[in-house]
């Protein structure tokens, strides 16, 4: 795919192209993989730009995108409409896809259908599902459907009512013993990576140095594989007050603030659009209308 650069606006790097191979060679070697969430054109071209590894069209962007509150109502037309987005406009970065909640819950055929739909329609490279030990039969499946499958366990926003709230998971001996065996579960099935989200640190560090595939952690702590953020998030676009873990690396919502403010100002003040911002007629056209707004001037029209 050849896309044209953004002009001017960022230096342009050339970054080889990440593969799940790639993810595995970062683990081994112990260099950090990067992953942000896109949901459109535009952040997913800068995201891949700037060179980060993996860029997730995550059903997060009920909340970031959509302004609802979870994640469970975005469908699967939903999901899709945001991932023929990002990938084009994504080059580089391995591109990864949330299964919505209900497209994988229900029925495996249709589970397996809706994984294909992903790659054929959406031209996604690797989709995620949420859940350990209990869906590592329908992960396999998906495997051998030729799909790469990402698994995701620990805090799993889409159990958001069986969990009472987003809260932190695996702090009891029990619970750790449960996330261990669905991490080494899903390892053993063949997931590309495995995202591990809201979890202590040192939970993580346990499930990373036991497992092959790569982990990427999302309030798991620094000793994961990788770390993913929300796009919205560091760029502080958005309305809630930020989990613990989120950094903000730029202020989105200030210069957005900025730019209408500065716009309804010069508008309301008749300084936009100025002359050179305006077209003109051709000189001869001009004459032309010149010459007949005076004769019917002179006829009293
Ligand atoms: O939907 C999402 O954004 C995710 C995260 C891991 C960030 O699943």
């Amino acid at each position: 795919m050849s896309l044209t650069p953004i002009s001017g606006r960022l230096p342009q790097q050339s970054h080889p192209k990440i593969t799940t191979t790639t993810l595995r060679e970062q683990k081994l070697r112990h260099e950090p993989i990067t992953c942000l969430t896109a949901y459109d054109y535009p952040s997913a071209r800068l995201v891949d730009e700037a060179g980060i590894d993996m860029v997730l069209v995550g059903d997060s962007l009920a909340q970031a995108m959509l302004g609802h509150e979870n994640t469970l109502s975005v469908t699967m037309d939903e999901m899709l409409h945001h991932v023929k987005a990002v990938r084009r406009g994504v080059r580089n970065a391995l591109l990864l896809a949330d299964m919505p909640y209900g497209s994988y819950q229900v029925d495996e055929k249709d589970a397996v259908r809706n994984a294909a739909r992903f790659v054929k329609e959406g031209g996604t490279e690797v989709v995620k599902l949420e859940g350990g030990e209990k869906r590592v039969d329908l992960i396999r499946r998906i495997i051998d459907a030729e799909i790469p499958v990402a698994g995701h366990i620990g805090l799993t926003p889409q159990s958001v009512n069986v969990m009472g709230g987003y809260k932190v998971q695996g702090k009891e001996l029990a619970a750790i013993e449960q996330l261990m065996r669905d991490a080494t579960v899903l390892d053993r099935a063949g997931v590309s990576c495995l995202f591990l989200e809201g979890i202590p640190r040192e939970v993580a560090a346990m499930v990373t140095a036991e497992i092959s595939a790569p982990t990427i952690g999302i309030g798991a702590g620094p000793e994961c594989d990788g770390q993913v953020l929300v796009f919205h998030d560091v760029v502080n676009l958005t309305f809630a007050p930020p989990a613990k873990f989120v950094r903000r690396f730029g202020d989105a919502a200030a210069l957005i603030m900025r730019a209408a403010q500065g716009f309804r100002a010069d508008v309301k003040s008749r300084q936009y659009p100025a002359d050179e911002e305006s077209y003109h007629l051709p000189r001869d056209t001009r004459a032309a209308l010149d010459t007949v707004l005076a004769r019917k001037r002179a006829m009293g029209r």
